[in-house]
């Protein structure tokens, strides 16, 4: 996804700039590039391709000390260096980047080549730089306001005058950017992280502000134009939390860390073995609630459906788990009755924040669940709780998912709790099972030589089957997402009873089929399942607690996971399976942190 990066202070603002779009990179991007102001001039610098590129065609190029970067990924128009940001209004004069899509770019555009403007790209992007030369009036902050007008959509932006080499612009709408202030010299950033190395004092822009900063000052105003004060945050990650500290990978790291971070995201909501979120619900809202939306993409999305399968199984809510991408098209049935539960790693997912707003509109109250402090989801929701992930880097979602699940099952207790469903020795029990869950993820992941084993046989199958009955067939999502997303094998997960009404036709001998089996009741059945694909003559590969015998000895392959009460069993059954696709992108030589065509944060539709 798109990163922007800009600077004014008394460095060499290229450095500035390409050390913060290296810290950019994992949101993955197709090209990036530069726009430096010098000697009354703008130098533009920007290619396709990674920042090796960018950064041997900058070479020593420039020596200005204010400037603005981007990496861009593509959405109008492919990625090719015209497409590349930043882009230059006609006249030269405006230099700009932007993240977020405007929607009605076309039109626009049709007007501004009405006027005799001529466009050297086929970006939304560099309409609204025209739209600056356009409404050029001398004055940032009423030029500004003249072409905010005038777009629809999301927007982060940062703006250049070739005239001005004092100070810069930033405005935002719905696409995040926050500001960082250092002594004689000040940044913007579209994620904190690309300019952490400089400075840890960040002001976060809301919707619609709009921050004209020079050297010394960060002035910041609200749609209307009118001053205001904003509150300073002090930014306590240190850089290294978002570097490898010594894995191979970024998502290696982050699987090794979700021991710590289910502890972390425990720490401080657990009291007398129950649980307080502090979410100051009332009471009486809680009892009113009738039903359930959790709305959520991805990998939160297979969060959700874990814990909703519980919800609906244990305080006999109904509940409604959607594809945020879907949600606002599906004329949801949601009312101020209905608690609807977002999911967001990043918190500023387009598609989710876009269902938050749906069911709000609705009369429905929202609980967000995120890692990001701050974000847009959390800005927008009315009760908020953090996962205590930290910064997750890997584009494949791992420690995010486990510590949404225990969120989610924190809330579901605390729902059951003011429902009068759940009684204190109940939770304690939880509560309890809750807290061994650390421990026993750090069995599994000491056991990994196994998992890498087995990743040396699935390498070369060209598709691959993941079946389970009850919550293990959302497991199986999980499991087979990962996989696809970063080993690029296909692989399809699948509730194992519907194997046989169509799908079994294409169990082969080369299909190799994990089936995951944490469930007493199903245990039969999903042996039966297996029994159904060995007879095809795939080999079969068992995820279960390391006492199932029945289903050991069914199975060619076992991963065995210690024991834990079913209902948090997924927790523990999906460090394997990250595993297994991590071992198989690694063998096959793939970028595991930055699988292809993906990116980290989808903050357009
Ligand atoms: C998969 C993955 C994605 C995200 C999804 C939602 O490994 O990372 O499926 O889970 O894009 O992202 P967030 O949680 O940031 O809203």
């Amino acid at each position: 996804m798109c990163g922007i990066v800009g600077y004014i202070g008394d460095k060499k603002a290229q450095d500035v700039l390409l050390s913060g779009l290296k810290r950019l990179e994992y949101r993955g991007y197709d090209s990036a590039g530069i726009g430096v102001i010098e000697d009354n001039d703008i130098k533009v610098i920007k290619s396709k391709g990674n920042l090796a590129v960018l950064i041997n065609k900058v070479g020593d190029e420039t020596i200005g000390t204010q400037g603005i970067g981007h990496t861009r990924w593509a959405t109008h128009g492919k990625p090719c260096d015209e497409n590349s940001h930043p882009h230059l209004s006609e006249n030269g004069k405006f230099c700009l980047v932007h993240n977020g899509i405007i929607e009605n770019y076309l039109e626009l555009k049709k007007e501004l080549i009405g006027k005799g403007y001529n466009f050297k790209s086929d970006t939304d992007s560099e309409v609204i730089v025209n739209l600056f030369q356009l409404f050029d009036d001398g004055d940032f902050i009423s030029t500004t306001k003249k072409v905010t007008g005038k777009i629809e959509g999301s927007y982060a932006i940062g703006v250049i005058d070739k005239e001005n080499s004092d100070e810069f612009l930033v405005v935002r709408k719905d696409s995040p950017l926050v500001v960082g202030v250092g002594r004689g010299e000040n940044f913007i950033a579209s994620d904190i992280p690309a300019i952490l190395e400089y400075t840890k004092n960040i002001y976060i822009l809301d919707d619609g502000e709009i921050a004209l900063i020079s050297r010394d000052d960060v002035k910041i105003f609200d749609k209307a134009g009118n001053r205001i004060t904003k509150k300073l945050r002090e930014i306590t990650w240190s850089l290294e939390s978002a570097e490898k500290q010594g894995y191979e990978h970024f998502m290696l790291k982050e699987i090794n860390e979700q021991p710590e971070a289910i502890r972390k995201t425990l720490a401080g909501r657990i009291k007398n073995d129950l649980v307080d979120l502090n979410l100051n619900m009332d009471d009486a809202y809680v009892k009113s609630i009738n039903k359930i939306a959790i709305v959520a993409c991805g990998t939160a999305n297979y969060a959700g459906r874990v814990v909703g399968h519980l919800i609906e199984d244990k305080l006999r809510i109904p509940v409604l788990v959607s594809y945020a991408s879907e949600f606002r098209y599906n004329n949801p049935i949601i009312d101020e009755k209905t608690l609807t539960i977002v999911i967001s790693q990043s918190g500023e997912t387009a598609d989710t924040l876009a269902g938050l707003r749906e069911s709000k509109g609705r009369g429905s109250k929202i609980v967000a669940i995120t890692n990001v402090v701050e974000s847009s989801v959390a800005r927008e929701a009315d009760y908020v709780i953090y996962t205590q992930a930290g910064p997750e880097i890997a584009v494949a979602s791992t420690k995010a998912y486990t510590t949404q699940i225990i969120a989610l099952f924190m809330l579901l207790i605390e729902l059951g709790f003011k429902r009068d469903i759940l009684d204190v020795a109940t939770i304690n029990e939880w509560v309890k099972e809750m807290q061994s869950v650390p421990e026993k993820m750090q069995l599994i992941l000491e056991n990994s030589q196994l998992i890498k084993n087995y990743a040396e046989q699935i390498k070369d199958s060209s598709s691959l089957f993941f079946i389970g009955r009850g919550v293990d067939s959302v497991s199986c999502l999980e499991g087979a997402l990962k996989l696809k997303e970063i080993s690029y094998i296909h692989a399809e997960a699948y509730p194992a009873g519907e194997l046989k009404h169509g799908t079994l036709a294409l169990i082969t001998d080369d299909v190799p089929v994990i089936a995951i089996g944490t469930n007493k009741v199903l245990m039969d059945k999903i042996i039966s399942n297996i029994a159904e694909v060995k007879t095809r003559g795939a080999s079969t590969y068992g995820v279960g607690f390391e006492d199932e015998n029945k289903l050991i000895a069914e199975v060619d392959y076992y991963i065995p996971i210690p024991r834990i009460s079913e209902a948090l069993a997924p927790l523990l059954a999906v460090i394997p399976l990250q595993l297994l696709a991590y071992y198989t992108s690694v063998v096959k030589g793939n970028d595991v942190d930055k699988p292809r065509n993906l990116a980290k944060s989808v903050t357009v539709e």
